[in-house]
C-alpha cells in the first residue's frame, strides 16, 4: 500500500495553503531544491562538461523515461523526456502521419488541448493543402474513425471536465481502420493509471509538470511501442537523435529505438528536479493512488453540491469517467477561484465559466478536501466574491 502520509511529508506546501492546482502545475518536492542546488555546484560547477560523462547526464532523458514509463503501462526503453509538451505533440503526429502515407486526415475533438489542435494545424500546413485536421465532438470521435483517417489524436482527459476518453477502445478501433494513435497523457500520467501497452496504444506524449511534479518547464515525455520504434521516423531530426551524435555525420540516421525521438541538449537543471520528484512517485502505486484519488473527488462533489447551490458539476459524475480533478461551472468563476485563492484554496479557472480543481493523493487528503469545501462555502454564501479585486483579469489563470 502506498504511504501517503510519507508522500505528503515530501513536499513543500506552504503553511495555510491547501493546493487543488496540482494538475496544472505540481508542487514543489522538498529534496528537488538541495538536488538541484549539489547538481549546480558539484556537477556544473565542478565537473564542468565532464558532467554530461561523470555525472551521467545524457543518460537521464530515457532513464526518467523509464521511471514515468512505470505508471503509464509503458514497456522499459519505450519512454524518453525532453523538449515540450507541444514540440512532443508535433513530433508524434508528424511520425504517425508517415505510417500511413496514403491518408491525409488527422481526427481529433474540441475538447482537446487546444496547442495540440495548433500543432497539428500548423505540421499539416507545411505538409501542404491535401492534409486535413478535422475536430468533432468528443462523442462523436469513435464514428468519424473513417478509411481517410491517418490518425487519431486525443487527449485522454479532457482538461477542462476530466471526461476520460476510453483508450482501449478507440485504440481498437482505430486499429481495425489502419489509424495510428496519438495519446496525450497531460493530465492522465500521475493521475489516473494508463495501460499503453496492454491497450496496445501507438504514440503517446504527456508533460512532466502537472501530477508528476517536476516543476515549471519541466520536459514532456514521448512513448513509441516497440513495434513502431525503428520504423517511426522523427521528423524533428536533431543531433541528439542520431545514431551516432558524435560521429557529427552530415547525413541524418535516425538512432536506436527511443533514443530517435531526442531533438537537442536536454535540460538538466529540469531534469535533476525532476527526478526527485520521480523519487517520491517511485514510493507508489497508481492503483492506490486511483482509489484515494476517487475518494477525494467523490467526497468533493458530495460537499460542494450541499453547500454551494449556485456551482453545476462540469465534470462526469460517474467516478470511472473522470481523472483526478473536479470542475464546477459558475458565471463569476473567475472572480469566485480569485477569492478561494486569497484564501489559500488554490484552484484554476478556465474560460468561460469553469472553476477547476485538481486532486493528488501524494499530498491532498480528506481534510484538506473538507475545510476546502467550507472555505468554498463562506465565499460562495456570503458573495464574498462580489468584489472589484477578484474581477481583475489577470495574464494567466
Ligand atoms: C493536454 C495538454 N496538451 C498540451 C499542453 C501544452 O503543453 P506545453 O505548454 O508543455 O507545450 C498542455 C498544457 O497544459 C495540456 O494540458
Amino acid at each position: 500500500m502506498t504511504d501517503f502520509a510519507a508522500t505528503k511529508a515530501m513536499f513543500d506546501l506552504p503553511e495555510d495553503v491547501i493546493y487543488l492546482d496540482g494538475n496544472s502545475l505540481g508542487p514543489l518536492p522538498l529534496a528537488a531544491s538541495d538536488r538541484v542546488s549539489d547538481m549546480m555546484v558539484k556537477e556544473w560547477g565542478q565537473m564542468l562538461i565532464t558532467g554530461w560523462n561523470k555525472a551521467g547526464w545524457m543518460g537521464l532523458p530515457t532513464g526518467l523515461g523509464d521511471r514515468i514509463g512505470r505508471l503509464i503501462g509503458a514497456e522499459p526503453g519505450t519512454v524518453v523526456t525532453g523538449d515540450t509538451l507541444s514540440i512532443k505533440v508535433y513530433q508524434a503526429v508528424a511520425s504517425a502521419l508517415e505510417l500511413c502515407p496514403d491518408r491525409k486526415v488527422v481526427l481529433s475533438d474540441n475538447g482537446n488541448f487546444p496547442s495540440d489542435l495548433y500543432m497539428v494545424d500548423g505540421l499539416l500546413r507545411s505538409l501542404g493543402p491535401d492534409y486535413e485536421l478535422r475536430v468533432v465532438a468528443p462523442e462523436d470521435v469513435a464514428a468519424n474513425i473513417t478509411d481517410d483517417v491517418a490518425v487519431l489524436m486525443l487527449t485522454e482527459v479532457d482538461y477542462r471536465s476530466g471526461r476520460i476518453h476510453d483508450m482501449k477502445a478507440l485504440t481498437e478501433l482505430a486499429h481495425a481502420n489502419g489509424t495510428v494513435t496519438v495519446w496525450d497523457l497531460a493530465h492522465s500520467a500521475g493521475a489516473i493509471p494508463v495501460d499503453l501497452s496492454g491497450c496496445n496504444a501507438d504514440f503517446a506524449v504527456g508533460c512532466t509538470y502537472k501530477y508528476l511534479n517536476g516543476g515549471p518547464g519541466a520536459p514532456a515525455f514521448i512513448y513509441v511501442a516497440p513495434r513502431l520504434t525503428d520504423r517511426a521516423r522523427p521528423a524533428l531530426s536533431g543531433w541528439l537523435g542520431h545514431e551516432a551524435p558524435f560521429a557529427f555525420d552530415l547525413d541524418y540516421r535516425p538512432g536506436n529505438g527511443i533514443e530517435r525521438m531526442r531533438v537537442g541538449t536536454p535540460p538538466i537543471l529540469q531534469m535533476t528536479a525532476l527526478s526527485a520528484a520521480m523519487d517520491i512517485w517511485d514510493m507508489a502505486d497508481m492503483a492506490d493512488v486511483r482509489t484515494k484519488s476517487i475518494d477525494l473527488t467523490e467526497l468533493f462533489i458530495a460537499r460542494v453540491e450541499g453547500t454551494c447551490p449556485e456551482l453545476e458539476l462540469a465534470s462526469p459524475r460517474d467516478p470511472q469517467q473522470r481523472g483526478s480533478q473536479v470542475s464546477f461551472r459558475f458565471t463569476e468563476g473567475y472572480a469566485a477561484m480569485q477569492a478561494l485563492i486569497a484564501r489559500g484554496v488554490i484552484g484554476d479557472f478556465r474560460a468561460p465559466d469553469i472553476m477547476r480543481f485538481g486532486f493528488t493523493p501524494l499530498y491532498i487528503d480528506a481534510r484538506d478536501v473538507e475545510r476546502a469545501v467550507e472555505i468554498l462555502a463562506d465565499i460562495m454564501q456570503n458573495r464574498l466574491w462580489d468584489a472589484p479585486e477578484f474581477k481583475v483579469r489577470q495574464r494567466v489563470t
